[in-house]
């Protein structure tokens, strides 16, 4: 994927901060980004918080705004105020949804590498968890989550649907950032299916085998899903980049991110064609527990801002500044709540936002 941008001095940057702690990450991330130099922002409301102001989760209004924009941050969606079972009531997670199909945003990154400073966190023994490096490459525009759905009296419908050409590019996505990752050619992409039960399976199978012969380079191999959940726990650090569909990547890339004993420091990308603006989101939640008490840990929609310059604008020097000042201030000792084990005294969003801007 080639998706450095022709961008203007002033990238325009549309943050949506959502709810629960999103809007105190994303004023966090504001602060980082402000520092690094000059950016035009727009905030925008998504999610519960569009809900209760315009009905909607995503309004036609905001979904343009992004498409123009140069990049689009994200903070979280969702809480219990807005949670339902009805049917025709709307959701937050819909304005997210909407978002990643409205920008044709089809490659979700992934990418789970424990700080250093944070081996020990882990729920796996740390000689099983050291060197794990890896990256989630989910399809995230197709399948399950977007085929026909509904209700007919008792009875309830998802319908996975996957179509060649999104296989055909997805793949790719994953074979690019294998290259990337071994700095231009090589690596290795395992590929994650359900192919001893599901057509849609079957035929992945069958088009990412093909498209591997474009990457003669790139080692390739398929596991089942289930199988591939186990060896996660197992040999997480014998993995590089995983390719899986949209629902199976929801999964493991969240099975992925507990191995690290900290999905409050995991980011994401989720990036579409060429030269289209991509959306940068923490993975962990909205959190609505600890919101507004200005103690969420802001490190994750950091490392999402170091994505955005590197995939978003081209600028991966500033990312890399972003990233080696997170290990830093972990490497000092410092933690939020989240991270913080027995004994050790946490710090605040402002105390950690303020330590990261230092050591910039
Ligand atoms: C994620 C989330 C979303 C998903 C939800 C909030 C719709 O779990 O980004 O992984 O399922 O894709
Ligand atoms: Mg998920």
């Amino acid at each position: 994927m080639h998706r450095v941008r022709a961008v203007a001095s002033a990238p325009r940057i549309v943050l949506l901060p959502g709810d629960g702690i999103g809007p105190e990450i994303v004023a966090a991330a504001r602060r980082l980004l402000e520092a690094l130099g000059e950016f035009e922002f727009d905030e925008r409301l998504m999610g519960g918080c569009s809900i209760d102001a315009h009905s909607v989760a995503l309004t036609d209004e905001v979904l343009d705004l992004c498409r123009q924009a140069d990049a689009v941050l994200l903070g979280a969606v969702g809480g219990p105020k807005w949670d339902t079972t009805d049917p025709d009531a709307p959701r937050p997670e819909q304005g997210l949804l909407g978002l990643r199909k409205g920008m044709g945003l089809y490659a979700n990154l992934r990418p789970v590498r424990p700080s250093p400073a944070l081996v020990g966190a882990s729920p796996l023994r740390e000689e099983r968890i050291a060197g794990t490096d890896l990256l989630v490459v989910r399809e995230l525009t197709g399948g399950i989550y977007f085929g026909d759905s509904g209700r007919d009296g008792d009875v309830a419908h998802d319908t996975c649907e996957y179509s060649v050409a999104e296989i055909e590019r997805i793949s790719r996505a994953g074979f690019e950032a294998a290259r990337r990752r071994a700095g231009g050619s090589g690596g290795h992409v395992t590929s994650v299916d359900k192919a001893n039960v599901l057509e849609t399976s079957r035929l992945w199978r069958e088009v990412v085998g093909r498209v591997a012969g474009e990457y003669p380079d790139v080692e390739l191999d398929h596991l089942l899903v289930d199988n591939a959940a186990m060896q996660l726990v197992s040999r997480p650090a014998e993995f590089d980049v995983i390719v899986t569909e949209n629902l199976f990547g929801d999964i493991l890339s969240d099975e992925s991110a507990m191995l690290t004993g900290s999905l409050g420091m995991l980011p994401s990308a989720s990036l579409g064609e060429a030269g289209a603006p991509g959306l940068f989101e923490p993975v962990h939640g909205s959190a609505p527990d600890i919101a507004g008490r200005g103690v969420a840990n802001p490190l994750a929609t950091f490392l999402s801002a170091a994505m955005l310059l590197r995939h978003g604008l081209g600028r991966p020097s500033e990312a890399e500044r972003i990233e080696a000042a997170v290990d830093a201030v972990l490497e000092r000792g410092l933690r939020t709540p989240d991270l913080a084990a027995t004994g050790e005294t946490p710090v605040g969003t402002d105390a950690m936002t303020d330590a990261v801007l230092f050591e910039l």
